[in-house]
């Protein structure tokens, strides 16, 4: 296990292509993010604890560096304009400095309308204020959420009734505007779009200054809202690339409504879709098999594979699904999932994946070398399970 971690390191290392060195999210961001455990409820102590919890697990050096607060941390505008936060977070610029203290990064939430999801301040008319007022928090990341916005939309729609895409440019004019602030600060920030996939953003987000874009409404704690959402991302492989990833949206992982066996599918879509991995749990409260999913090395491996390409659908049959990723060196990630109720055999042909002689099977979530094989690799899934490999020549 060791042995094959620093190997893959080092690979890493050395693989980076020297343009992307230097690019924000080169691969897929990793993290953390308040929405999915605490909603709005979130404090500056429980960032700060997300922070700390972070270091001491070993998830800050696994990979997941951002530590993102969401909705709810703004309070009212004063009379030049300036937002500020409500009394849940005391001091942005003083939490900024704690995330990076412990070496993380820090990251933020706005909405282009006037107001955010939760009825907070959003960014309308005031884009390059915040943008300048995030830099000088030293903020990193900012998640710019559509809600209230799409008021904005239905107006122009109902006053341009002849003009189909009318709405929809307003919105991409909305994204370029925060997009063009962000950059005139000066500060590398990550731009993460969350507009729940209206209008096909993988199409446009590179466009507007976006390195990330949500490409469906909310997830939720339930396999059946996770599944929708994974496998519904066929087909938009060729949208993703280094700089540039579709979002499925945050993990769930941890929050306690799904088996383990749900939450392993999870992880393994996720890293196989080459998503960003934003954990959306209370760190402070993970099991060994919480743990053991968000940070097993070889599926982290999958997912920040130097070559930056997401997986997609090889085929699917009744509740079987078969996902395959192309990872450096020739080596192939392959997902096998069993949707159904009950334990099932799914089956791949390795000559159809590009292994025609054969190719030496790895079993990443099992950690266990399964040999060289050759023609149709089956295996016994558990309901609502997957295997997860990785063949390489
Ligand atoms: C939307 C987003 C969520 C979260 C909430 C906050 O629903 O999609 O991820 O940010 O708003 O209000």
């Amino acid at each position: 296990m060791r042995s094959l971690a620093a190997l893959s390191g080092a690979l890493l290392l050395s693989a980076v292509p020297a343009l992307s060195q230097g690019m924000i999210a080169a691969t897929p961001p990793m993290g953390w993010n308040s929405w999915n455990h605490f909603a709005g409820r979130v404090t500056d102590a429980d960032v700060r604890s997300a922070a700390d919890t972070l270091v001491l697990t070993g998830m800050r050096d696994a990979g997941y560096t951002y530590v993102n607060v969401d909705d709810t941390w703004e309070g009212k505008r004063d009379a030049q304009g300036v937002l500020h936060t409500n009394e849940r977070f005391p001091d942005m610029k003083a939490l900024g400095d704690y995330i990076h203290s412990k070496g993380l990064k820090f990251g933020i939430y706005s909405s282009p309308g006037a107001k955010t999801c939760g009825g907070f301040e959003g960014s309308l008319g005031h884009e390059e204020q915040d943008a300048k007022m995030y830099a000088g928090w030293g903020v990193d990341y900012l998640k710019y959420d559509l809600c209230s916005f799409q008021d904005e939309m239905r107006k122009v729609k109902a006053e341009h009734p002849d003009e189909p895409d009318a709405a929809n440019n307003l919105m991409i004019a909305a994204y370029r505007k925060m997009g063009d602030a962000l950059k005139a600060t000066g500060r590398p920030i990550l731009y993460s779009l969350c507009q729940y996939g209206v209008d096909q953003p993988w199409k446009w987000g590179p466009g507007v200054g976006a390195q990330m874009w949500r490409t469906t409404d909310d997830i939720d704690d339930s396999y059946g809202r996770m599944i929708a959402i994974g496998f519904s991302q066929a087909g938009l492989s060729k949208y993703a690339g280094p700089g540039h990833w579709n979002d499925p949206d945050m993990l769930e992982i941890g929050n306690g409504k799904m088996t383990e066996e749900e939450y392993r599918t999870h992880m393994s879509l996720w890293v196989l879709l080459a998503a960003p991995l934003i954990a959306g749990n209370d760190l402070s409260k993970m099991t060994e098999a919480d743990k053991n999913l968000l940070m097993n090395k070889e599926a982290i491996a999958i997912d920040q594979d130097v070559l930056g390409k997401q997986g997609d659908r090889l085929y699917q049959s009744g509740d079987f699904d078969v996902w395959t990723k192309p990872l450096s060196d020739g080596r192939i990630a392959v997902g096998l999932f069993n949707r159904s109720w009950d334990n099932r055999d799914v089956s791949v042909d390795l000559s159809e994946i590009g292994f025609r002689d054969g190719g030496r099977v790895r079993d990443v979530w099992r950690q266990k070398d399964l040999g060289r094989r050759t023609g149709v690799f089956t295996d016994t899934i558990p309901r609502h399970g997957v295997t997860l490999l990785i063949v390489s020549k």
